[in-house]
């Protein structure tokens, strides 16, 4: 599922986001996906808020660094859009298929999104019979205001990149943890039972938090939370009375000196968004509780905080790294280096992952 895709040869994963541009390129082999390109650009503070590209100019310098750095083979890209430019919803609607779905969904969508349906980019996947509504199918529908996309399409074409793909980030999420192998999909019709599987994914960026709650491997919850890192460089310059960039630098290159108190107050407010996401999920959800959480983004690259998350909020907690399931070249990429940073690619692998649709 994608909101728009267009694609017919090879495309590059671009993660534009807060603090920077990652660009990943895969191949596919016989024993699986291998690493092609990579690059991770840094942005200047502020050049986009809140997804909002405000600098548009930097945006597009970094693109064509990422491009010199990683030499990619090709310029065609899938991007992703999140937080409060998608509405993803999942509605109930009496049973159908994808065809006469076609036919119907700017009709739905009208009912739920609360834009004018010429103004978006929509897109549905049906999830299978409703487990509240029998005789119903559960939908889920996204969609992405036009001005949105095309204010990344601009960026993008200045650095002579063409989106041939528009993602949501949970999507592109889910689609990189199954090729982690750190779960199954199990069969997409068949309603959970007892012995179902629910993993949350959870990507935690600098300020946004995107959560994907999936049942045997299927969607079934998904959210985005202005939360993360930066609200962590915060307390940092709080607690030691220093810029913002030398909290970040302290963060990264320095994290056993950040007192105490910054950290503790940072993972009560991490700890209170994603208890209010999972309220939210076990609202609908209750005979599935989440049994694992699955971390990624650059706030999984703190040092235990799986452990720290696992223990305030009762739910097992791992980091998810896309390699070595993908594979990559010690002679091309820093094994070390990919090590450290892989759970903050998950993004982009999951965007890359996109030239492989069938
Ligand atoms: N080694 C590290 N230790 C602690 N925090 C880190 C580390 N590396 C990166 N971070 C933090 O992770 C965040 C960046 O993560 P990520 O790249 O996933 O965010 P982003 O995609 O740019 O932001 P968003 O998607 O929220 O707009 C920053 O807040 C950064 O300080
Ligand atoms: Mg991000």
């Amino acid at each position: 599922m994608a909101l728009f895709s267009s694609k017919s040869e090879s495309l590059m994963g671009v993660d534009i986001s807060s603090t920077g541009i990652k660009l990943v390129e895969l191949g596919k082999t016989r024993s699986g996906y291998e690493l092609k390109a990579l690059a991770v650009v840094p942005l200047p503070r502020d050049a986009i808020v809140e997804n909002t590209i405000i600098d548009s100019m930097a945006v597009s310098q970094a693109l064509l660094d990422a491009i010199e750095v990683a030499r990619p083979s090709t310029r065609n890209a899938a991007i992703s859009v999140s937080g409060n430019a998608v509405i993803i919803k999942t509605v109930s609607m009496p049973m159908a298929t994808e065809f006469e779905l076609e036919t119907q969904i700017e009709y739905e969508a009208d009912q739920h999104v609360p834009y004018d349906i010429d103004d978006v980019y929509l897109d549905f996947q049906i999830l299978g019979e409703s487990a509240e509504d029998p005789g119903a199918m559960d939908v889920v529908l996204v969609a992405c205001k036009r001005e949105v996309v095309e204010d990344y399409q601009l960026v993008l074409s200045e650095a002579g990149i063409t989106a041939k793909c528009v993602d949501c980030a949970v999507f592109a999420l889910e689609n990189a943890a199954e090729v982690t192998g750190e779960h199954s999909v199990i069969d997409t019709q068949a309603l959970p039972d007892e012995d179902a599987e629910v993993h949350a994914l959870i990507n935690i960026g600098a300020n946004l938090i995107n959560i994907n709650v999936l049942i045997n491997g299927q969607m079934a919850f998904v959210r985005d939370q202005f939360y993360g890192g930066q609200n962590l460089t915060e307390e940092i310059q709080k607690e030691h009375g220093i810029s913002y960039q030398a909290a970040e630098q302290m963060k990264i290159e320095n994290f056993s000196s950040i007192h105490p108190e910054a950290l503790e107050r940072f993972y009560v407010g991490l700890t209170s968004e994603l208890v209010r996401s999972l309220d939210f999920y076990s609202a609908n959800h209750a005979e599935f509780p989440v049994q694992k959480l699955l971390l990624s983004g650059g706030c999984a690259l703190i040092p235990g905080i799986a452990t720290e998350l696992e223990q305030r909020l009762g739910i097992e907690a791992s980091v998810l790294h896309p390699f070595p399931s993908i594979k990559a070249s010690s002679r091309k990429f820093d094994e070390d280096y990919l090590k450290k940073i892989g759970p903050m690619l998950m993004m982009p692998v999951g965007l890359a992952l996109r030239g492989f649709d069938s």
